[in-house]
Parts: C-alpha cells; structure tokens; sequence
C-alpha cells in the first residue's frame, strides 16, 4: 500500500513532512559541495534559510561549536549578513530550490520583528516567515524575546500587521510553561509555532575546568533534546489550533513518525544534517514506518498519540 506523504502546512502545500531546521543546513553552501547529487533528490520539502536580522550580526567569539555526549552545543549568536543582503544576494539564489522558501526572521528589539516581516511581504521567492524569538532582545537585557510571553505577542502582532505571509513563530524551551508562550504567539497572530529551538547549556573544558565556548553558555540540540521536544510539541499541539512544526533531535524516520504522532504536522531536521548532510533524505523510510503501522497517510498519523 502506497502511503500519501503529502500534507498541507497552511497555504503550503509540501510533498513530505520533513524540512530542515534553521541555521543548520546552508544549501547555498551544499550546492557547491554536493553539487548534482543534493539536488537530484532535495532531502526537504521545504527550505528555511539561516535566520536574519534587521542588520548585520558578528554573533558570538568562538570557540561556537562543542559537541557533547548526545548533542551539540552551539553559540553561533546569530552570526548573519542582514536581511538586506538576503534579500539582494540570497533569495534570488533561493530561488531555484524546488520547493517553498520559509524565511526566518529575528530582532534585536520587538520592532524589528514588523520591520523585517514588511521587508518581506512582497517578495514572492518567500513562501511563509518564521519569526526566531531566540534572538538577545535589548529591551529585556539581551534575555530572549521568547522567554516574555508579551513580548512574544507583541513581535507576533507587529509581524502580523506587516504580512499577509503564513506565520510561523518558532519558541524556545528555555520557559516554564511553554503553552503559556505559545498561546501568546497564537493570540498575537501566528498561523503555526515551530518548537523548539535550543536548550540552555554549557561545557567545561576538561584540562582547564573553564568554559569551553567563548560566550560561556550555549545551546544544546541533537539527540539528547528528542525528549524535551516530543514532551513540547506534545502539549502545544493537544491545547493549539495551530499546526506545529517539531524539531529537536531528529535523527532518523523513526524519530520523524514519533514528532508526528506526538502533534506535529511537519517536522524539521537539524543537527543529524552535520553529521550526515543527507541524513534529512527520510521521507521514503517514513513512509515505509506508516505503512507499517497500518495509517494511510502522513496527515492521518499527526497527533495519534493524543
Ligand atoms: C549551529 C546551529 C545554528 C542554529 N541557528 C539557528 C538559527 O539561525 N535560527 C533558528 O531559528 N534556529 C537555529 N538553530 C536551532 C535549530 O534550528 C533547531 O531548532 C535546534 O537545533 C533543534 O533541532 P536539532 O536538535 O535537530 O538540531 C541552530 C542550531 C544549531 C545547532
């Protein structure tokens, strides 16, 4: 039996669940490495760029990268060229990628969140905006703007009032009750949350018993976050009205079927991608897993562990 793994993921409609998660698959970059190859079968069924600001960043001083025993610790700090290059240098490029472009977006200050999002109204290589609210908010002390859920609102209502694109808003764990955000990004106008970025962490070093990453605390993401993930997108998907993207972990299709069964309706692949840059090519062994599980389609298996 031939399992429909198409699904619709608002105004989008993808041929797969599986997409990649910002910041962790520069396809413009891959294109030269992999040239043919990565294009002959596109592991996503939809494309988000490395997330922008209103201007350029430097991000943080390395060392940026440490991987630990189940994971990766990054403090990569938004290292970015600045939406204005993206939009003249990068997009156009986007372009010719055979499937949707979701953008992502993120501010220093809350109105940055409009300003970027009417930047990007118009531009028709953009399918939909994620808005990042991981992003240092100088109006809470450089705190993430994710962590308030008011200014989670109010980055989302001023995106909102800027674009008619499908919005997505992409919430961190770092919270206490991470409905509580997700119901204020839903409340200020988001189409659908992405959950999660990544999680509060750091290393020592093991000789100097100092902090191995140059700002000192970082984020933590690949497997050992699969569980804070699931249990996120689990709840956010059972209490929201709102389609939920799931990432944190995934590594196989098994994880894939899992984030879906758990409440998710397309789910992204990060940090797997370093290890293996076609490690997201899962779709076909998704398939097989629903097919296994006597489901018919993609859509059908979204939230059955509900
Ligand atoms: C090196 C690195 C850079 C990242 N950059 C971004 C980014 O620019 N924007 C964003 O929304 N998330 C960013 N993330 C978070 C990922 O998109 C994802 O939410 C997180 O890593 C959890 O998924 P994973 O465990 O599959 O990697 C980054 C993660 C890593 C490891």
């Amino acid at each position: 039996m031939a399992v429909n793994l198409e699904i619709k993921l608002g105004p989008l409609e993808l041929a797969h669940p599986i997409i990649n998660a910002s910041g962790t698959f520069d396809v413009l970059a891959a294109d030269k490495a992999l040239e043919e190859d990565l294009f002959v079968s596109f592991p996503f069924a939809a494309y988000i760029p490395k997330t922008v600001t209103l201007q350029p960043r430097a991000g943080n001083p390395p060392p940026r990268l440490q991987e630990t025993a189940a994971g990766l610790l990054n403090s990569i700090g938004l290292a970015n060229h600045g939406i204005e290059a993206f939009i003249t240098e990068d997009l156009h490029r986007l372009e010719s990628l055979p499937v949707p472009v979701i953008a992502s977006i993120a501010g220093e200050e809350t109105e940055d969140y409009g300003r970027c999002a009417a930047m990007l109204d118009s531009r028709e290589e953009v399918a939909a905006i994620e808005l990042n609210v991981s992003c240092p908010n100088v109006e809470l002390d450089g705190r993430a703007l994710g962590l308030d859920p008011e200014k989670t609102r109010q980055a989302t209502v001023l995106a909102r009032q800027a674009t008619s694109k499908f919005l997505i808003v992409k919430l961190t764990p770092n919270v206490t009750d991470i409905i509580e955000v997700a119901a204020a990004a839903v409340d200020g106008g988001a189409d659908c949350v992405s959950l999660i970025n990544t999680v509060h962490g750091m290393a020592l070093d093991r000789y100097s018993l100092k902090p191995v990453l140059g700002h000192v605390t970082g984020g933590l993401s690949g497997p050992a976050i699969k569980p804070v993930a699931l249990r996120a997108v689990f709840l956010v998907s059972r209490e929201l009205d709102v389609p939920v993207i799931g990432m944190g972990g995934v590594t196989t299709a098994q994880d894939a079927l899992e984030f879906m069964a758990a409440g998710a309706t397309a789910v992204a692949v990060g940090t797997a991608s370093f290890r293996d840059p076609l490690a997201a090519a899962m779709a076909p062994e998704l398939g097989r897993l629903i097919n296994e599980h006597g489901i018919g389609s993609a859509s059908e298996l979204i939230g059955v562990a509900h």
